[in-house]
């Protein structure tokens, strides 16, 4: 079964999986003086993104169509650049930022199909979501302040 709500789903769940993804690099990774809250704060983001991204899996099936998983296949769907293993910090920041930011664009478009197709229950999901991104990227951004 394909739609656009479901499609649009399918997406968000595939790049909310590349964030986590990105989000345990930066977590391990990120060196220097801000070394302790940056840590916190990485786990933070992704532990609530896990449990995040199986409510939307679970909607998708709630639709009666697949969730897509297994981690090369959601790389090869995902839309979220990889960052290196040594980036600084403030890179790591400047990085999420534009990865939320993608996850944003994702989340509204899920949110438009499903307000199109009558889907309330989608909508207010992907309604709820962005809310969350938007203040993590403000979050981010006030760290590069
Ligand atoms: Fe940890």
């Amino acid at each position: 079964m394909s739609d656009a709500v479901v499609d649009s789903l399918r997406q968000v769940v595939a790049d909310t999986y590349a964030l986590i993804g990105q989000l345990h690099i930066c977590h391990w990774n990120v060196r220097g003086t801000s070394f302790f809250s940056l840590h916190t704060a990485f786990e933070e983001q992704y532990t609530e993104l896990f449990a995040a991204v199986d409510e939307i899996a679970e909607r998708i099936r709630a639709k009666g169509a697949l969730a897509p998983g297994g981690l090369s296949n959601l790389a090869k769907m995902a839309g979220i650049e990889e960052i290196a293993e040594n980036a600084p910090a403030v890179d790591m920041v400047k990085h999420l930022v534009k990865a939320n930011e993608k996850l944003l664009a994702d989340l509204k478009t899920a949110r438009d199909h499903a307000g199109e197709a009558n889907d309330s229950e989608t909508e207010d999901m992907m309604i709820a979501r962005m809310q969350v991104h938007e203040k993590t990227v403000w979050m981010l951004k006030s760290y590069l302040e």
